[in-house]
C-alpha cells in the first residue's frame, strides 16, 4: 500500500451500495413492501397463479387469458428431459445434496441445450423457459433417484404446483395445499439485487450464457445465509421440538452469540414484506395436516425475538414449516426455491444483457509491500 494513497471507504457486502437499475422489481424496507414490476407481492400471491407470475416477471406485464394459455401450454411442452440426463441423475451420489443434483443438473442441461452459445435476448428468453419447464424435473428425477424410486414423467395437464408434488411426491395434493405452495413459489419468485441474482447478473456481464448465470445463482443460494435459511430453519424447529421450550432454547443462542436461522435480513430491518402472506398460508398447513407444533414453536420464537432483539422473521422462516407440512423432505426446501427464483434470475440475466457493462468492482490492497522472489535455496 503506497502512504501516500487514502484509504477509500470499503462497503464491506457491498451494504448500502446501488449497482445498476432494474425495472423488475422494488423494495421499500420503509413500509416492509415489495413490488413485481409495480404490482405489490400480496395482491398477485392472493390473486394469481404462479405462472402468471413468471410471466409478468419476464414480459412485463400480467397476461390475458390467450396470453396465458399460450404460456402454459408452451412450458407444459418443455417439461422433459433427456435419456441421458436421466442416465446422470441415476449416477449422482445417493447421499449428494439436491441443491448440488440440481446445480449439476442444469449445468448438464447447458450440455444438450441447442442455443446454450447463443446469447442473443430471443434465445436467452427461450432458454429461461426450458429451465423453468425442466428444473422441477430434474428436482423430482434427482430426489426420486435418492430414494431408489424411477421418476415420475411430467403431464402436460398439470399446473406448475400440480407438477412439482406429482414429480416429487408421485401424487397432487388437494387444493388448500396446492394453492400454499403456489404462493411460496410466488413470494420467491424475485427480491431485486440479492446475493444469487447478483451472481447471475455477474456471469452474465460477462458473455457468459443462460445456463452459467443459473448454475452460479443456484450455487449462491444454497448457501445458509440465503436460500438455504428454509431448511436451517425446519432443522431448528425439529431440535426445539416443543413450543414451551422454545423460549429457553433461543435464550441459549443468545448465550453463544450465535445466529437464529430465518430471521433478519439485509435490506428489511422492520419486517419482511413477504412474512405475513406465507405465514397465513403455513398456518393455513397447519390446520390442514392438522399438525400444530410448528407453527406453535415458530410463534414463540418470532415474539421473542422482537421482545429481545428487534429482530424480525423472514420469509424462510413461514416457509421452512410450510414445506414440511406439505410433505417435502427437508434437503428438498432450497431446490424448490430455486424451482421458483430461477424466474427472478433469468428476468435480471435479461435486463443485464440488454443494458452490458462488465461488473468489475476494486479492490484495496493490504498485503506485503512489493518484493523481490529469493531463490529457492534462499526459502
Ligand atoms: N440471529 C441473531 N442475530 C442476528 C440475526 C440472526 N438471524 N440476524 C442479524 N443479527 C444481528 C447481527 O448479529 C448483528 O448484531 P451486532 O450488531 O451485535 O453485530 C445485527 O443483528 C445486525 O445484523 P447484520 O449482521 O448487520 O445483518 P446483515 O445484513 O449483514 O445480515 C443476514 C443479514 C440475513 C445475513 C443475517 O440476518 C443472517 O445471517 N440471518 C440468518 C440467516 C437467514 O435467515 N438468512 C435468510 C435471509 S433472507
Amino acid at each position: 500500500m503506497s502512504d501516500t494513497e487514502a484509504k477509500p471507504t470499503i462497503y464491506k457486502g457491498l451494504v448500502g451500495v446501488y449497482a445498476d437499475v432494474s425495472t423488475i422489481s422494488k423494495v421499500m424496507p420503509e413500509t416492509n413492501s415489495l413490488t413485481y414490476r409495480g404490482y405489490a407481492v400480496q395482491d398477485l400471491a392472493e390473486n394469481c397463479s404462479f405462472e402468471e407470475v413468471a410471466y409478468l416477471l419476464w414480459e412485463g406485464e400480467l397476461p390475458n387469458a390467450a396470453q396465458l394459455a399460450a404460456f402454459k401450454e408452451e412450458i407444459a411442452s418443455e417439461r422433459e428431459i433427456g435419456p441421458a440426463l436421466h442416465r446422470v441423475i441415476r449416477e449422482f451420489p445417493k447421499d449428494a445434496h439436491p441443491m448440488d443434483a440440481i446445480r449439476t443438473a442444469v449445468s448438464f442441461l447447458g450440455l444438450e441445450d441447442p442455443e446454450t452459445a447463443d446469447v442473443s435476448h430471443a434465445a436467452q428468453y427461450r432458454k429461461a423457459k426450458r429451465l423453468f419447464a425442466k428444473i422441477p424435473t430434474c428436482i423430482g428425477a434427482a430426489y426420486r433417484a435418492s430414494r431408489g424410486l424411477d421418476p415420475v414423467m411430467p403431464d402436460a395437464r398439470h399446473s406448475f404446483a400440480e407438477n412439482v408434488f406429482n414429480l416429487i411426491q408421485g401424487r397432487v395434493p388437494q387444493p388448500e395445499v396446492l394453492k400454499s405452495f403456489d404462493v411460496s413459489m410466488i413470494l420467491y419468485a424475485e427480491h431485486t439485487f440479492n446475493a444469487s441474482t447478483y451472481t447471475a447478473r455477474l456471469v452474465t456481464s460477462s458473455g457468459a450464457d443462460m445456463h452459467g448465470a443459473i448454475t452460479a445463482g443456484i450455487a449462491s443460494l444454497k448457501g445458509p445465509l440465503h436460500g438455504g435459511a428454509n431448511e436451517a430453519v425446519m432443522h431448528m424447529l425439529k431440535e426445539i421440538g416443543d413450543p414451551a421450550i422454545a423460549r429457553e432454547w433461543l435464550q441459549s443462542r443468545f448465550d453463544h452469540k450465535a445466529l437464529v436461522m430465518g430471521f433478519g435480513h439485509r435490506v428489511y430491518k422492520s419486517g419482511d414484506s413477504r412474512v405475513p402472506t406465507m405465514k397465513k398460508y403455513a398456518e393455513k398447513m397447519a390446520e390442514v395436516v392438522g399438525d400444530r407444533t410448528w407453527m406453535a414453536i415458530s410463534r414463540e420464537l418470532a415474539d421473542e425475538m422482537l421482545t429481545k432483539k428487534n429482530i424480525h422473521p423472514n420469509l424462510d422462516f413461514p416457509a421452512g414449516p410450510a414445506y414440511h407440512l406439505m410433505g417435502f423432505e427437508i434437503p428438498l426446501f432450497t431446490p424448490l426455491f430455486v424451482a421458483s427464483r430461477i424466474t427472478g434470475w433469468s428476468a435480471h440475466v435479461l435486463e443485464q444483457g440488454a443494458d452490458n457493462r462488465l461488473i468489475r468492482p476494486l479492490s484495496w490492497y493490504e498485503g506485503p509491500e512489493q518484493r523481490p522472489v529469493p531463490p529457492l535455496s534462499a526459502r
